[in-house]
C-alpha cells in the first residue's frame, strides 16, 4: 500500500496548473449515457474516481477510450440497466447514472451507494425527484429498483441543497415530457459545466448555477463534446499549500470566483491574495491569523476544503472556529492532526482549533477520505521533520500526480510503496 513521504519545511514557490474537476467529469461521464452515440471530452483528470466510472459504463455495455487527457465514451444500447454494487459501492456518484438510465431506457437499478467515512450520506432527496418525475421506486435486496414509461416534468423542491441530487434530477428531466422547474438547487459550478453539456447535446436547461433551474423536455439527445472546467478544490488545495509553507504560489486555469470564499478568508487570514481572470496568487506570509468558518454550499465556503484550512488555521495565530455544515462526520482528519502536535477540539458539527504558529512535527498518520488525507500533506510540508501519510489511494481518488505538483513547486515529497 502506499504512503507519501513528506520532509517539512520547504518553502513552495512558483505556479502550478489545475486538472480537470473529479466532481464534474463523473457527472458528464454520466451524462452521456442520455444519448447513444460517440461522446468525447478533453481535460478530462487522471483518477481512480473516473476509472471507477467508466467501469460502471463498461458494465452497462459502453466502451470507452483515453488517450492523454482525452476521454471517448461510445454508448449503445445496453444490455442491462443494472449497475451492480461491487461497482457503486467503490465510488457514491455512481448513483448518477440513474436519472440518465431512467430517462432514456425507462427503467435503471442501482445499488444503494451506502455510506462512506464522511457520513451516511442518503440519496432520499434524488428518489424524492423521480417520484415526482413520475418514476416508480422501490427498495430492493439494496438496490433502487425504478421504473417509469415516460418521465413527466414537475416542480420540484428540494428541501436541503444537494449537488448530487440537483445533477441526478436535471438530467432526468431532459426527456421528461413537458418543463420541469427545480426549486432550492444546488448552484455549484460543476452544476453549471454539466448543464452546458447537456445543452450542447441538445437538451433546454435554463438556470444552471442559480437556485432555480428550469428544463424543458425534448424526445432525443445527441452525444456531443466537451472539455471539462479545471478543478476548483484542487486549486484550493494548492493554494492552501502555498500559503502553509510560507511561500509564494500562483494557480493558473482556474476562475479566481469558483473560491471566492476561499480567497476571502484567505485575505481575512492576513495572506495577500492577488487575481487575473483565470489565475489566482497567495504571496509570502511568515505568520497568520487564526479565522472562522462555516462550510456550506456554494458560494460558500466548501466542505471539500474544509480539512485542508484547518491545517492552515492550526498553525495560525489565534483560535479559529471551524463548522462544518454539510456533513455529519467530517472531522476524521482531527486526530491525525493533533498526533502531530494540532491542538483541536472536535465537537460534533464544530471543531475549535487552537492555532500556534510552528506546533507540528512530522509523524506517521492515516489518511480516512480524500480531502483530509490532502489536508494531512498539507500539514506535513510546514511539519518539523519527516510525515509519513498512510492509505494515500484516497488521495488518489481525487488529485491528479499531486506529489509531482507539489514537488515542481519545491516541496520535498514522495511516494514509497
Ligand atoms: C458532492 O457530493 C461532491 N461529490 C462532494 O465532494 C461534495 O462534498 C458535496 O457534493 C458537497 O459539495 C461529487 O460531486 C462526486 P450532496 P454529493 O448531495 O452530491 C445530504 C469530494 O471530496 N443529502 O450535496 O453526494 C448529504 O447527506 C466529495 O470531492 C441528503 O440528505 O453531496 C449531505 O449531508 C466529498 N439526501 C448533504 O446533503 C440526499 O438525497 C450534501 O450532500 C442527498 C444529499
Amino acid at each position: 500500500m502506499d504512503k507519501m513521504v513528506v520532509q517539512g519545511g520547504q518553502e513552495l514557490n512558483g505556479i502550478v496548473s489545475v486538472s480537470g474537476a473529479k466532481n464534474s467529469a463523473l457527472k458528464l461521464l454520466f451524462a452521456s449515457l442520455l444519448a447513444e452515440g460517440h461522446h468525447h471530452f478533453s481535460n478530462v483528470p487522471k483518477l481512480m474516481d473516473v476509472d471507477s466510472a467508466a467501469n460502471l459504463l463498461h458494465s452497462l455495455g459502453c466502451e470507452t477510450h483515453r488517450e492523454g487527457d482525452s476521454f471517448d465514451v461510445i454508448v449503445q444500447r445496453p444490455k442491462t440497466t443494472e449497475a451492480h454494487y461491487d461497482l457503486v459501492r467503490k465510488m457514491r456518484a455512481s448513483i448518477l447514472c440513474l436519472g440518465p438510465l431512467l430517462a432514456k431506457y425507462g427503467e435503471a437499478v442501482v445499488s444503494l451507494p451506502g455510506g462512506c467515512a464522511i457520513g451516511t450520506r442518503p440519496i432520499d432527496l434524488h428518489l424524492e425527484g423521480m417520484k415526482a418525475l413520475g418514476a416508480e421506486i422501490t427498495l430492493e435486496d439494496g438496490y433502487v429498483k425504478a421504473r417509469a414509461k415516460k418521465l413527466v416534468a414537475t416542480n420540484f423542491l428540494f428541501e436541503l441543497v444537494t449537488v448530487g441530487g440537483t445533477e441526478n434530477i436535471m438530467m432526468a428531466a431532459t426527456l421528461a415530457e413537458g418543463t420541469t422547474v427545480l426549486e432550492n438547487a444546488a448552484k455549484e459550478p460543476e452544476i453549471v459545466d454539466l448543464a452546458n453539456y447537456l445543452n450542447k447535446m441538445g437538451a433546454k436547461v435554463k438556470g444552471a448555477g442559480t437556485s432555480v433551474i428550469t428544463i424543458e423536455g425534448v424526445n432525443e439527445l445527441k452525444p456531443a463534446s466537451h472539455a471539462v472546467m479545471s478543478d476548483r478544490i484542487e486549486a484550493g488545495t494548492l493554494l492552501i499549500a502555498g500559503a502553509i509553507s510560507g511561500g509564494e504560489v500562483t494557480v493558473t486555469n482556474i476562475h479566481p470566483e469558483w473560491i471566492e470564499s476561499l480567497i476571502f478568508k484567505l485575505k481575512e487570514a492576513g495572506f495577500k491574495v492577488s487575481t487575473t481572470d483565470n489565475s489566482v496568487t497567495v504571496h509570502k506570509a511568515k505568520s497568520w491569523q487564526a479565522v472562522d468558518i462555516n462550510t456550506a454550499p456554494y458560494p460558500l465556503f466548501p466542505t471539500d476544503l474544509q480539512a485542508q484550512f484547518m491545517a492552515l488555521m492550526s498553525l495560525a495565530e489565534g483560535t479559529s472556529v471551524i463548522g462544518e455544515t454539510v456533513f455529519e462526520n467530517r472531522f476524521m482528519h482531527v486526530q491525525e492532526l493533533c498526533r502531530m502536535g494540532a491542538d483541536i477540539t472536535p465537537k460534533s458539527r464544530v471543531a475549535v482549533v487552537r492555532g500556534r504558529p510552528g506546533c507540528l512535527s512530522g509523524a506517521p498518520v492515516m489518511a480516512t477520505d480524500l480531502r483530509a488525507s490532502a489536508s494531512l500533506v498539507l500539514a506535513g510540508l510546514a511539519a518539523r521533520g519527516e510525515t509519513t501519510v498512510g492509505r494515500i489511494y484516497h488521495l488518489d481518488r481525487g488529485y491528479e500526480k499531486l506529489e509531482a505538483k507539489l514537488g515542481a513547486l519545491g516541496a520535498k515529497i514522495k511516494r514509497v510503496q
